[in-house]
């Protein structure tokens, strides 16, 4: 594996496979009471400027458990939210910590504190990317149906982070993806440039969410209005009439199909409440599923010699 993990673009087929097979045994260790303090003595630093729930106590909980130390830094309320470039933030936290995770907005940014960091960055979610999530998502589905190459994957939404991040770790473990989206809000041309650049990736764009989910084993969505875009709200939800995943829409999956969210869901939105509920199972092991992913990644690259720059 690379020195951070940055975006899924990043990350090989057999990288992606490491990080699922270590999350499967640190999860079964957790559930078992085997003890597993692979990252004892060992700091973390997560930076949020935006808000969350499940990356900042999956992060917290998951270094607790491998005997480390997680730390939360408010972006309002230190030195870079009054503006500390990166290549400094960077800097200083190298000598302190051991790793540092960051939820920002721009990928630039992300990128920029990882080019001064000297200690591995993880991206806790950007504008662009959002690879702890894409990778719990893959290991929900793996459990669900024991394999993931020539899986069904539909992603019904935006064309963001979340859409971005599944086209990309959906291909490289080779499953067949689609995604729906209205014009305005297709992927950026960089993921559909990959998506174009290996024969035997099976991708298609469409703005039917019909054409989508046809068979589809695994029906993605997120919310239409997304941290950042809420001044586009009203706009946002006229495009997105048509593109909730509700009972109907799901009838021309594959029988018994999985339903994922990564959550938080606005229900009546982007999903209605009865197929939250009728996959809430599936929904919250994928929320699950990233305590375990994390501390999977936070060992692969904390814990062993990361040779890669
Ligand atoms: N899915 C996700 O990243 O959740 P939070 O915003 O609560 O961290």
């Amino acid at each position: 594996m690379k020195k951070h993990l940055l975006k899924m673009l990043d990350l090989s087929p057999d990288d992606i496979y490491e990080i699922l097979n270590l999350a499967d045994q640190l999860k079964y260790d957790q559930l078992h009471g085997i003890p597993h303090r692979l990252l004892e003595g060992k700091t973390l630093v997560t930076i949020y400027e935006k808000p969350s729930t499940r990356t900042r106590i999956s992060f917290e909980t998951g270094m607790f458990q491998l005997g480390g130390l997680a730390m939360y830094l408010s972006g309002k309320e230190s030195q870079v939210g009054r503006g500390e470039p990166m290549e400094d933030t960077a800097r200083t936290l190298s000598r302190y910590c051991d790793g540092i995770m960051m939820r920002t907005f721009r990928q630039e940014d992300l990128e920029q504190l990882a080019r001064y960091a000297t200690v591995p960055v993880i991206n806790g979610m950007t504008d662009f990317s959002h690879p702890c999530q894409v990778l719990a998502d893959l290991m929900t589905i793996r459990e669900r149906f024991a394999h993931l190459d020539g899986i069904k994957l539909a992603y019904i939404g935006d064309g963001d982070n979340m859409c971005q991040s599944l086209i990309v770790g959906g291909l490289k473990c080779g499953m067949e993806v689609t995604a729906a989206t209205p014009h305005d809000y297709r992927p950026k041309q960089e993921i559909l440039d990959f998506a174009a650049s290996d024969p035997e990736f099976v991708f298609t764009l469409t703005e039917d969410p019909k054409e989508a989910v046809r068979d589809a084993d695994v029906v993605f969505t997120d919310v239409w209005v997304s941290m950042g875009k809420e001044a586009e709200a009203e706009a946002r939800r006229k495009a997105f009439q048509g593109f909730q995943v509700d009972d109907e829409l799901l009838t021309l999956a594959s029988p018994g199909c999985m339903v994922q969210h990564c959550l938080p869901a606005h229900r009546g939105e982007e999903i209605t409440d009865q197929v939250l509920e009728a996959h809430a199972d599936e929904i919250f092991d994928e929320a699950e599923n990233r305590l375990h992913v994390q501390k999977a990644i936070m060992c692969l690259l904390l814990g062993a010699n990361n040779a890669e720059d």
